[in-house]
């Protein structure tokens, strides 16, 4: 017999489970010796097979049966489809051809799937034969494998047909679990949970507090069998081992008992009732254990509701459960975002749990747990409908009444900091001491487990779990054994505390030190300044990993102690830490705290009052001359002694709650656990809120009584300070809301406000909590009829009678535990109040509705809220109206009226100023106005100018308004009822430009105020009015005083004014949806790339976009990354402010236009976002939608409301709907993948799948998904992408945006990923884009810079093509054959053949059929597929461009032109003039006839022929844009060089300086350029390349769709033309 420990479980009188590891050759010797047979039968799956397979046929093969006997296996696909009615007679088929008789063993290897197969097989094969079970999953080790049943699934359920038959053994190799994926790993572990929940409390701690352990044991793979004997086993092995064998021992018993599950079986059931139900919904996408999971978790808050759990044990559940990664809610988001998810309603599985095999008749039953441990009954337990309707309802309904349990005496649950504080007291101390109401968080439990493995204590339980006994060690700690490492997961307040409890351990023979450590996101977190005074003050501690982080590794020395200095601007934990442990010291401490400002003194002292408790006195010291109290504290040498009990005091805020509850209701509440001796803020709320309404307040040190006045009675506060109290303004609020007394005297405002009213104030910082709470309030309450008003610092409420108040609300409460529990006081006096999340009081009082029925005696009862099925239009566009009219609103000296303006201008609308209409209207001005009638009526009679101007202008209008327009109630309600329709725009401008600007301003009424305040007090309005905000970036904007455009602003030139412009164009044309900016992503069109760009400010790479953004299409910020100078240092998860993105974004649209893709990456979606900070992010995402940003990637694991709310406000921009799976566990031809796509086209106009490939064979895995996808109705464009070298391919393939890199960027996005150039290369390699030829017709064209230009741009981006010269003397054969070839891609066309081309296409664009010549061609496709050839004209843009940004003035229009010549180029010339707006061109050529031509082709461009150069037709002005057209070898500035054309100098007449273009190519410095150089030096002058760049970028991006890398190929030309020169 092989050698190998193994333990033995006995089930049914046999000893025949076989517990140990690497067990092979053991289980195949037992079995020959054992069981004898002429056959043995192997069944297992491929996957298995794969890995274990072989060393079964080795093992059998060793051991030479003899003749008669044989080995056989047989192998079938793995998954519940095999076990089926096919999948067994497959078997059987398989048995009877290899003649297997009545004596053959049959061993089935595998999971649950194998085991419950092969058993069915087994047992009724033959009538019957001999099998095995060698279960391979955990699941089917602790569960499937033991107690005999067996099943196969049929289309009408799971296993329905089956039968007992019991193995003849069970062997159990742990072994196996190491290649098991770590999903089905905590799949198991439900079940292993569950077994020691109602059996085994100890077992279950055991889970609770060393799951980390357990997960090592499984992710180290062993070597060398290590592990088979005990003597090579590791503690982790040995502790895995001991939880299986515990949790099958368990199972064996209970099957021993109850073999045929009559009664004591059904225990087992445990969180299956409700877990089957679930699992039938979801299967087999969330799997049986992770269904349990959730059925465990719902079915003890059924217990809970039956008032038989108590919260404690609901707690320790969930923590444990989420430490084995299982899900433990439906609102997990592994179960929410599934499709399938929608069919969870409560009706839906209560109608499946009405066929659950344990019920009695039509009564469901549940096993319901007591404690931890144990379960109510030995047996299920028959639980009422409504019940179980309630737990699984999302919402809830309180039914108003008189509490019944009046007078209420009642803890509410303890303070988190009391908790944590308490614990570590009473562990450090002398004797036993019994912890009430303890608050049990991870932070109580990490602690706890820690001073058990440091020897520090030792705690246990009573009451149910009410009351933790802690036998305090009395500071007396070890080094925890063999090396061992404290593991503190997440939980912050722990890892500080502990952090000097490790430096008290005594010094140990061993020389070992302690270890503590933490989860990835707590090795992140900083403990630096601790650890720093630690040192200072000769403790020896080191870092593991990195710096200021944990782990630590601490000397088992002791503490120094005398003076400790400590830096506690951070954070007051380290001084708590640093207290607690003092007195432990060698010598007497004195703790300094340096640093400046000491951050949460009252945290300080709450330690100190709580040290004194436990009897040691902290002196804080005074200054001896002022009496002042200092920061340094003197705790002398001592050991605490524990009080026998200790009352942990109650969450001063979760208190209000049931007290508001007595004064609303005119009845008693006692609150055990809180009194006038509370440190916390909110305890005073019954006396400074509760007493003057009208209470009676009697209040001891530790207790708190209020009794309501009868119904209806309370009174208003009148004015209210809540500032040391803000989280209990919300329960003031409600009660407020009924409060119709008059104020007690003294309180009442004076200011001719309603007597009903109470005015909250001190509470702005509520604005930021969970969400806004103010505005929260204020929305609700309305939805009760009760009206309130917003203040900057508060709000007020005014107090209706109940009978007034609206019934049937039904409450959004924004995730906010605070909202939900104030909605619930005022909803027990209003009928028939929803509270539509219940769940949300989960973060402090989870157990809060079963105490409003069961401790208070108000009834609730479940609701199914009604579902909403579609998202509103996810891709069509918030307005319909592309020509609705905007209005632009902002602080005066915004820039709206340049802005306003701008944006009339490229949108081709009228501007209107709100303003010059008053004035008109009322024949004042504003300022006189005011001065004449008040603030009042001119507030009045600009609203009305408002409503006017809405009314009378709907469309194609850019109306700017006045900056206090937002002053007025009235007129807010009208821009937010226009913004539902058309653009409110709030132009934003930097507040020190703004007051530069208006320090010189007289034209308008004085504030009278200081600005700050004004600006302070609108912000948030006009941030309530707007549907957009355009940041203004322009520099200073200075009023012209004596500019020739007298009505318009000048803008002091600045290097980016042309990207104001292109900015404004863009931003414009894309919220109105005229021309959104976005890329192409339509099936059919060319393949789309974005730039991820991975700075974490993108300042440095602003100098760089163009280059940087080569190629692309977009631009990505990496939301998640971005972390402004201050924050840099901020490892981790990050949440930048909206401030700092808005900034970035304002900055990076200054650089480019190109549409900019705003994605906040969640850590779990290999991003940096907090992934639990959803409403931080969806701040984000909307501050994203004002700003018109065009690509927002949302993750579908959000919460569904969360998405549609954005979905629906999203404007033009597109929702890039994404899922991430990095695990390389998902398979894109699988359900889930498919699942992923259907909820992400929900709400995506774009879907976004990012996998991760293992192989090769993934990308073509992929590429077919996005095919069938494609195919599919309403298939959505989709970024498909595998992550990892592995999965380049599936980028090079993608079609739609796929994300690049570029060289230049700091780091790579993500892993794999490749540049634009890359792929470009790569897919003309594979075949996916041929060569192409393109060619420049003219003559002669040997010098030609175009050559140099495109090849340039090519070569950049890595695109396969050529460009070439092709000289012909005329439009002949050679060009027509070119331009019919298959590899043509496109011509440029010059002098002499712009109009000799035209006959030979096919089409031309307007501008093109315009200007009357082609100088690019473009090869194009007809919609049946066909060539067309396509001519358009370029040449003018790059006039326009070249004049544009050479323009010292874009905001203003120049008046008057000059063109020289009247040849092809001066029709570009013209067109040009025309778009810029130039009122009169004037042409000269030297023979009028030819000038004449040109006038008569553009008969509205106001071209007028002169006969003299310098000299202006009568009242016209000089020009400030001149363009010459002619060679420049036939001009001179001398008057009396023969055949030239003489330039006199006073061509730059004009007073303004301009622009001069010389369309001429040679030489460099021409006699026009040469000229105003020495007259006009203040002109800016234009080179005949300049143009011809400008005009070849746009042909570049007119064939190949892309942009053209302008700088690099500019660089190249010149050095060329230099060269040529
Ligand atoms: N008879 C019972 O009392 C009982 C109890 C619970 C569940 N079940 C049944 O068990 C089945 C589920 O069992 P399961 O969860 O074990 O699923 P399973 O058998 O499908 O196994 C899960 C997956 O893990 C793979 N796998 C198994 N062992 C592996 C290993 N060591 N390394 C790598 N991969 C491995 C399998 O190939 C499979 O893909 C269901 O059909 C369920 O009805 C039966």
């Amino acid at each position: 017999m092989s050698i190998a420990d193994i333990q033995k479980v006995s089930i049914l009188g046999k000893e025949s489970i076989h517990c140990g590891l690497h067990l092979v050759p053991y289980i195949v010797d037992t079995v020959l010796q054992t069981l004898p047979s002429s056959t043995y039968v192997l069944v297992t799956d491929t996957n298995v097979a794969s890995l274990h397979l072989a060393a079964f046929q080795t093992a059998f093969e060793e051991h030479k049966l003899s003749a008669q006997a044989r080995f056989l296996s047989y192998v079938i696909p793995p998954g519940e489809t095999s076990k089926s009615r096919e999948g067994k007679a497959e078997i059987e088929d398989f048995l009877l051809l290899n003649t297997c008789t009545r004596d053959t063993v049959m061993l089935a290897l595998g999971g649950g799937v194998i085991g419950d197969l092969v058993g069915f097989v087994a047992a009724t094969f033959m009538r019957g034969v001999r099998f095995v079970q060698i279960p391979t999953t955990l699941l089917a080790m602790v569960d499937s494998s033991v107690g005999g049943k067996t099943a196969i699934d049929t289309p009408h359920g799971k296993n329905l047909i089956g039968a007992f038959w019991q193995p003849e053994y069970i062997f159990i190799d742990a072994a196996f679990l190491e290649t098991l994926p770590a999903r089905e790993f905590s799949n198991g572990m439900a079940e292993v949970v569950k077994t020691a929940a109602i059996w085994n409390e100890d077992e279950f701690s055991a889970l609770e507090s060393r799951s980390a352990e357990i997960f090592a044991a499984i992710q180290t793979p062993s070597k060398d069998f290590s592990g088979r004997t005990k003597s090579t086993r590791s503690p982790a092995q040995q502790l895995l081992l001991s939880v299986i064998a515990g949790s099958i021992s368990v199972k064996a018993h209970i099957v021993t008992i109850d073999e045929r599950e009559t009664g004591l079986r059904n225990l087992v059931n445990f969180g299956h009732t409700i877990g089957h139900a679930i699992e039938a919904v979801l299967t087999p996408t969330i799997l049986h254990g992770e269904c349990v999971s959730v059925g465990m978790l719902l079915e003890a808050e059924v217990a809970r509701q039956l008032g038989v759990l108590s919260q404690v044990a609901v707690g320790r559940l969930t923590r444990c459960l989420k430490a084995y990664n299982l899900p433990v809610s439906l609102s997990d988001a592994r179960i929410a975002s599934l499709p399938a998810a929608k069919g969870l309603g409560v009706q839906k599985l209560l109608d499946i749990m009405k066929i659950d095999k344990k019920n009695s008749g039509p009564h469901k039953k549940i096993v319901i747990l007591s404690r931890i441990g144990a379960t109510y009954e030995q047996k299920a337990t028959v639980v009422a409908d409504s019940v179980i309707a309630k737990t699984l309802s999302e919402a809830v309904k309180v039914i108003p009444g008189t509490p019944t349990k009046s007078p209420v005496r009642m803890a509410t649950p303890g303070s988190k900091s009391i908790s944590n504080r308490a614990l570590l007291l009473a562990a450090l101390g002398k004797g036993t001491c019994r912890l009430k109401n303890l608050l049990h968080s991870d932070d109580t439990q990490v602690m706890m487990n820690a001073l058990v493995e440091l020897k520090g204590a030792s705690f246990s339980w009573e009451d149910n779990g009410e009351t933790l006994v802690v036998q305090g060690g009395e500071g007396s700690l070890s080094v925890p054994p063999n090396g061992k490492e404290v593991y503190l997961g997440n939980a912050g307040t722990a890892a500080r505390f502990l952090t000097t409890v490790c430096t008290l351990v005594q010094s140990s023979a061993t020389g070992e030190r302690t270890v503590i450590t933490g989860n990835a996101r707590m090795k992140q977190r900083p403990i630096g300044p601790l650890v720093d005074a630690l040192r200072a003050n000769g403790s020896d501690i080191n870092y593991v990993e990195s710096q200021g982080c944990l782990p630590l590794s601490v000397a088992p020395a002791g503490l120094k102690g005398s003076t400790i200095q400590l830096a506690a601007s951070v954070s007051s934990q380290y001084v708590s830490s640093i207290l607690l442990c003092a007195p432990y010291a060698q010598d007497p401490v004195t703790l300094e705290l340096t640093g400046g400002q000491v951050i949460s003194q009252p945290y300080i002292d709450m330690t100190i009052a709580m040290m004194k408790t436990f009897g040691i006195n902290v002196e804080r010291q005074a200054d001896k001359a002022t009496g002042k109290l200092l920061d340094v504290y003197h705790i002398p040498r001592a050991v605490y002694t524990n009080p026998s009990s200790y009352n942990i005091e109650s969450d001063a805020s979760s208190a209000t709650y049931p007290l508001a509850i007595a004064a609303i209701t005119g009845t008693t509440c006692t609150i055990a656990n809180i009194g006038s001796a509370s440190l916390q803020g909110d305890a005073r709320f019954a006396k400074e809120v509760l007493e003057p309404m009208g209470c009676e307040v009697v209040q001891t040190e530790t207790e708190t009584t209020v009794t309501g006045p009868p119904l209806g009675k309370l009174k208003a506060l009148g004015y209210v300070d809540m500032e040391p109290m803000t989280d209990a303004f919300l329960t003031a609020s409600v009660l407020a809301a009924v409060a119709t007394g008059t104020p007690l005297q003294g309180r009442e405002l004076t200011d001719g406000s309603r007597p009903t009213t109470t005015r909250i104030l001190g509470i702005a910082n509520q604005r930021v909590k969970e969400c806004n709470r103010i505005r929260a309030m204020i929305d609700q309450l309305a939805k009760f009829g009760v009206e309130t008003k917003e203040l900057d610092d508060g709000l007020e409420v005014y107090g209706k009678p109940i009978q007034e108040l609206k019934a049937g609300a039904s409450i959004h409460c924004y995730d906010d535990h605070r909202v939900a529990m104030a909605f619930s006081v005022l909803s027990t006096v209003v009928k028939d109040t929803v509270l539509e999340e219940k769940r949300c009081v989960e973060k402090t009082w989870p157990n809060w509705w079963d105490d409003l029925v069961n401790k208070i005696g108000i009834d609730v009862e479940g609701v199914e809220l009604p579902v909403s099925h579609s998202v509103a239009s996810a891709s069509g566009p918030a307005t319909e109206d592309t020509a609705a009219s905007i209005i632009i609103i902002g602080m005066r000296g915004s820039g709206k009226t340049y802005i306003g303006q701008l944006s009339a201008s490229v949108l081709g609308w009228q501007f209107l100023d709100a303003d010059a209409v008053f004035e008109e209207k009322h024949q004042t001005g504003v300022r006189e106005f005011v001065n004449k009638h008040g603030w009042p009526a001119f507030r009045a009679a600009e609203t009305e100018v408002l409503q006017e101007l809405i009314t009378k202008h709907p469309k194609g209008y850019v109306i700017s308004l006045g900056g206090g327009i937002v002053e007025t109630p009235g007129a807010r309600d009208l821009l937010k009822a226009f913004a539902k329709h058309g653009p409110v725009v709030h132009v934003v401008r930097d507040m020190d430009e703004v007051v530069e600007y208006l320090g010189e301003e007289t034209l308008r009424p004085a504030y009278g105020e200081p600005i700050m305040d004004v600006f302070q007090r609108r912000e948030p309005w006009f941030a309530e009015c707007c549907s957009y905000v355009f940041v203004n970036r322009t520099g200073s904007v200075r009023s012209a005083v004596n500019g020739h455009a007298d009505t318009q602003l000048v803008v002091e030139a600045s290097p980016s004014q042309n990207s104001i412009r292109d900015e404004v164009d863009r931003f414009f044309h894309h919220i109105t949806g005229q021309r959104p900016n976005l890329a192409p992503t339509k099936t059919g069109d060319r393949r789309t790339y974005f730039l991820s760009l991975t700075y974490p400010d993108i300042a440095p790479a602003l100098a760089h976009i163009e280059e940087l953004t080569t190629g692309v299409d977009a631009i990505e910020l990496r939301v998640d990354m971005l972390r402004s100078q201050k924050d840099f240092e901020r490892p981790g998860s990050w949440i930048p402010s909206v401030a700092y993105v808005t900034d970035q974004i304002a900055a990076l649209r200054q650089k480019t236009s190109l549409p900019i893709v705003f994605t906040t990456r969640t850590i779990s979606q290999g991003g940096q976002f907090p992934p639990h900070a959803e409403a931080e992010a969806f701040e984000l995402f909307h501050a994203a939608a004002r700003m018109g940003v065009e690509y927002i990637d949302v993750e579908i694991s959000w919460s569904e409301k969360r998405i549609q709310e954005l979905v629906a406000r999203k404007g033009h921009s597109v929702i890039i709907a994404s899922w991430h799976d990095w695990s390389g566990n998902m398979l894109w031809d699988g359900k889930e993948v498919e699942a992923k796509y259907q909820i992400a086209s929900k709400f995506g106009d774009i879907v976004k799948i990012v996998g991760k490939a293992n192989g090769f064979e993934d990308n073509l895995a992929l590429h077919r998904f996005a095919k069938r996808m494609q195919s599919s109705t309403n298939g959505k464009p989709l970024i498909g992408i595998n992550m990892g070298v592995e999965g380049q391919l599936s980028r090079i393939l993608n079609p739609t945006l796929s994300p690049v890199s570029h060289p230049l960027l700091p780091s790579k996005a993500a892993p794999g990923q490749l540049s634009f150039a890359e792929i470009q290369t790569a897919l003309h390699l594979i075949g996916q884009s041929p060569a192409q030829r393109f060619y420049i017709f003219g003559n002669p064209i040997a010098h030609s810079m175009s050559p140099t230009l495109h090849n340039t741009a090519f070569q950049i981006l890595g695109l396969p093509h050529k460009y070439e010269l092709f000289e012909t003397q005329s439009v002949g054969e050679e060009i027509k054959a070119a331009l019919v070839s298959p590899d043509f891609g496109g011509a440029s066309v010059t002098i002499p053949f712009k109009l000799d081309v035209i006959p030979l296409l096919d089409s031309l664009s307007p501008e093109a059929e315009a200007i009357g010549a082609v100088n690019t061609i473009v090869p194009r496709k007809k919609s049946n597929g066909s060539p067309l050839l396509y001519g358009d004209n370029t040449d003018w843009i790059g006039i326009l461009e070249c004049i544009r940004s050479a323009l010292p003035n874009t905001a203003q229009t120049p008046d008057a032109a000059l063109i020289i010549g009247a040849g092809g180029t001066s029709r570009a010339a013209i067109y040009a003039l025309r778009q810029l707006g130039v009122k009169a061109i004037y042409l000269y050529n030297r023979t009028r006839q030819s000038a004449e031509v040109l006038v008569n082709a553009f008969p509205d461009a106001g071209v007028v022929i002169i006969d003299e150069l310098g000299t202006w037709p009568e009242g016209g002005r000089p020009p400030t844009v001149i363009i010459s057209t002619v060679p420049a070898s036939a001009t001179s500035t001398s008057p009396n060089v023969e055949n030239t054309l003489y330039l006199p100098s006073s061509i730059f007449a004009s007073q303004y300086p301009g622009v001069v273009v010389d369309m001429a190519y040679k030489p460099a410095e021409t006699p026009l350029l040469g000229l105003a150089a020495d007259v006009a030096q203040k002109w800016n002058r234009v080179r005949g390349v300049e143009v011809l760049l400008e005009q070849g970028f746009k042909q570049f991006y007119l064939w190949t769709g892309r942009r053209c890398p302008k700088r690099a190929v500019s660089e190249r030309v010149w050095n060329a033309y230099a060269r040529a020169a």
